[in-house]
């Protein structure tokens, strides 16, 4: 059920969560499946209903420093970070104490820690005095949701409730970065805070575990890290940046069972049915706030197949283009 962000809709999710039960929630990048992160019952209903295998651990959510220095024991680039990046889309992969269950990071000695920005995630997390696992609240490799309407589309049957707080304003899952070696930064998921953003924090460059390549076996360098991932049911195909600007053979053999998925509003479109685009000028931090939503409304149509444009990858741009590159692996 999908639930009104009120005061009264905000306590009854609270009291859901003290009774170990998990429910769907915003965050500023995509929802969540939260549920009690100190609890191994509660965790393994989130597993249990995203269908995700227990070897991809989960992300624990902090309302502030000071909380997450409760689970996890933090260095000095790790504290830089927080202090810069929090509240906000950064997800740092830091030592973990002992009060955190094995099931929520999958028997690693690390843990996944972010402290939200949402304002109704944030007051949830002033009511409850633990800390919320939450993937993504989408099943197990599908497209990560940016309404409350996606989560109960695919979920919704399984869970006691869905607090709304309208679109994600991100549209894509936050930056992980691994700092367990203090020397050696990794990035381990682009997102909306990219490497530079990072590195002139820090003061020295940090390294990619990312792989460019549709390569399982390169890709699985840090858990979860999938090559197809937030992939829809219909066939998804990449087309290069730029090319649907001019109506070039590529355009123009896309008849109409294929979605073609433009960065911008083409200047050649005459209300042709199949043609969509992702922001009306291209910004690419419109780009990222509408992709997961047309990808899934997409998927509910008749498609035989979705071409879409990747982004130029300046900024949010590379993260934009590796959740496309998932999006369009085969399946093995
Ligand atoms: O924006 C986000 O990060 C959203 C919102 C809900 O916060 N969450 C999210 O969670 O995207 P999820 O579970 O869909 O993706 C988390 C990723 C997974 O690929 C997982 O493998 C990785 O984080 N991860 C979690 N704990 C880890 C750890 N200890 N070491 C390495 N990777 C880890
Ligand atoms: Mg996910």
């Amino acid at each position: 059920m999908i639930l009104e962000a009120t005061v009264d809709n905000i306590d009854y999710c609270t009291s859901l969560l003290q009774q170990d039960e998990i429910i769907g929630i915003p965050t500023e990048t995509v929802y969540g499946l939260a549920g009690n992160a100190l609890k191994e019952s509660s965790v393994r209903k989130i597993f249990q209903v995203k269908g995700r295998p227990l070897m991809d651990p989960l992300i624990v959510h902090c309302n502030h420093l000071e909380a997450v220095e409760l689970i996890a024991k933090l260095n000095d680039p790790a504290r830089k970070l927080a202090k810069t990046f929090w509240p906000g889309p950064l997800t740092m992969v830091v030592k973990k104490n002992k009060n955190v269950p094995d099931i929520v990071t999958a028997g690693l000695n690390s843990v996944a820690v972010r402290v939200p920005q949402h304002p109704v995630f944030r007051s949830v997390l002033e009511r409850i005095d633990f800390p919320l696992a939450a993937p993504s609240a989408n099943p197990f490799g599908y497209v990560s949701p940016t309404l409350a309407e996606h989560v109960q589309h695919t979920l919704g049957s399984q869970i006691k409730a869905i607090l709304d707080g309208g679109p994600c304003k991100i549209g894509i899952e936050s930056t992980i970065i691994d700092l367990r070696d203090h020397q050696m930064p990794t990035i381990l998921r682009y997102g909306p805070i990219n490497s530079s953003q990072i590195s002139d924090c820090l003061g020295f460059s940090v390294k990619t575990a990312i792989s460019e390549k549709n390569n399982d076996t390169a890709a699985q360098s840090a858990p979860g890290q999938l090559t197809r991932h937030y992939s829809p049911r219909t066939s998804v195909d990449l087309l290069e940046h730029g090319c649907t600007q001019n109506k070039n053979p590529i355009v123009s053999h896309c008849d109409k069972t294929i979605a073609l998925v433009c960065n911008q509003k083409p200047k050649w479109y005459t209300g042709q049915s199949n043609i969509y685009w992702l922001s009306e000028t291209g910004n690419p931090d419109e780009i990222a706030h509408n992709l997961f939503n047309l990808i899934q409304k997409l998927d509910r149509q008749q498609f035989e197949k979705i071409c879409i444009e990747q982004v130029s990858p300046e900024t949010i741009g590379s993260a934009i283009n590796d959740r496309l590159r998932r999006a369009a692996a085969k399946k093995s």
